[in-house]
């Protein structure tokens, strides 16, 4: 691990750190697949992302994620250097099939053990653990048995979240259920473009279903386990707006809309899918898999929603007018890496949005931007865009609060370069630099940056990074 002893240059004073309550969560975010590695130690079977991830042509260069950045093995030095960035928030995500091997049956005492080292080793260091059961690694057995489509896997994951609570219930206070549903339901099941890599439009929406379904089961296994905790879900939120007041782009903006907000927030907070998206859909999916019961089930209450954010969507018509295709349309904006268009002020909307549909408190559980970085001759890693990147949306979240949203806590994606699912290593969003071959750390500019932040809200663990 490099010396925390440089300190950054860059000023603090246009994050109004006044705004921010007290007892604001500072955090940084990581997730199973994409920094454990030791993909077969343990008793860990594969997930539907190993069997994506070694089918040639899916990932970028190739990679995989049967290494990572070998957090299984290096937690302890993670977690230390995480308590000498200050960073008092840590969300990470179980991996299911470390725990259930093949999804079914007793739990592996061995792959538990290690989030319980992993638990008290955080608590041990003042660090807050934000569990979260599901961020996209399904067991294999479950997707051969039909995966999200099928109504099972939501029982499935309900038992399974069972035995996580059983084993960590005790010591961790914050759950989350699944991370992005839309992500697993529509890049994976339509789109192809994420584990499980089906292009299967009508499954996509079953696995909708069945995800919120896996969402309310696991809130109530949770809340009937001992113990007081908070339970959350994590959603993909984005700001749509119409490319112009045309009828035809303010409609391609109600569909997309309705598709990646509203099929979510709707029946986790209203009850029921929102009735002009069910029609958009009706070429493609009955929802005949929805049962009496389960609309209760989804809405089951919550403590807290986490919301993602990266970018807006700007939408039009697209070329087919009266068409459901609508194109995404560019603006003349800074991108990152991933050639998402930098835009903060997206984040200000999107929790508003978010404030409109719930009351309950609002996290930002991830934020971050991906970029070209470099290890300079001084073996720094000089990463003034992101702090930019970094800066302007901790500043979007002073202006949500101010506009009165229950904003509590923001954690930046991510604390280390991993595993970034289809583009593999290719693209860095940690804070801290890792050298994929040696799996050295090296906090970047943006880590120290951070570090300072947290130290001056008061809300960072520790004294100043250079003692
Ligand atoms: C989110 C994922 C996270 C990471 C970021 C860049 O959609 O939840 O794992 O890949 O995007």
């Amino acid at each position: 691990m490099t010396d925390l002893d440089v300190r950054t240059e860059v000023e603090l004073d246009q994050v109004q750190l006044s705004d921010f309550p007290d007892d604001f969560a500072w955090g940084a975010a990581t997730a199973a697949y994409q920094i454990e590695g030791a993909h077969h130690a343990d008793g860990r079977t594969d997930s539907i992302w190993d069997t994506y991830s070694h089918t040639p042509g899916r990932i970028d260069g190739g990679d995989t994620g049967d290494v990572a950045v070998d957090h299984y093995h290096r937690w302890r030095e993670d977690v230390a250097l995480m308590a000498k960035l200050g960073i008092a928030n840590y969300r990470f995500s179980v991996s299911w099939p470390r725990v259930q091997p093949g999804g079914r049956g007793p739990a592996n005492q061995r792959g538990l053990d290690f989030y319980r080292r992993l638990v008290d080793e955080l608590l041990s260091h003042g660090i807050t653990p934000w569990l979260t059961l599901y961020h996209w690694d399904l067991p294999q057995e479950l997707e051969d048995a039909g995966g999200w489509p099928e109504r099972d896997t939501a029982l499935r994951f309900a038992e399974y979240a069972g035995l996580v609570v059983d084993a960590l219930g005790d010591r961790v206070g914050s759950w989350s259920t699944l991370n992005e549903p839309w992500c697993s339901a529509f890049l994976g099941y339509a789109g192809g473009l994420h584990a499980p890599g089906r292009v299967e439009p009508g499954a996509s929406i079953a696995a909708t279903h069945h995800l919120l379904l896996a969402h309310g089961l696991a809130t109530q296994t949770l809340r009937a386990a001992d113990g007081d905790r908070e339970i959350g879900i994590t959603l993909n939120l984005y700001p749509v707006s119409a490319q112009t007041e045309s009828t035809g782009d303010l409609e391609a903006a109600r569909r997309i809309d309705g598709l990646h907000n509203r099929l979510f927030l709707d029946p986790l907070f209203s009850g029921g899918y929102p009735a002009d998206v069910q029609s958009d859909l009706a070429g493609v999916s009955d929802f005949g898999f929805v049962r009496d019961g389960d609309h209760a089930v989804i809405a089951e209450p919550l403590d807290f929603l986490g919301v993602n954010y990266y970018t807006r969507h700007v939408v039009g018509q697209g070329p087919y007018p009266g068409t459901q295709l609508a194109s995404f349309v560019g603006r003349d904006l800074p991108q990152t890496a991933m050639g998402w268009e930098v835009d903060s002020g997206g984040l200000t909307e999107v929790l508003q949005m978010a404030a409109r549909h719930t009351s309950l408190p609002i996290y930002v559980t991830e934020n971050g931007a991906a970029y070209d970085d470099v290890v300079g001759p001084d073996g720094q890693v000089d990463d003034q865009e992101r702090i930019g990147y970094i800066r302007s949306h901790i500043e979007a979240c002073a202006d949500a609060l101010q506009a009165g949203v229950p904003l509590r806590g923001y954690f930046v994606w991510s604390l280390l370069d991993n595993f970034e699912w289809a583009r593999g290593y290719a693209k860095r969003f940690g804070i801290v630099y890792v050298d994929f071959e040696s799996q050295q750390r090296i906090p970047k500019a943006s880590a120290l940056w951070y570090a300072d932040l947290l130290r001056q809200h008061g809300g960072g663990i520790l004294s100043p990074v250079s003692e």
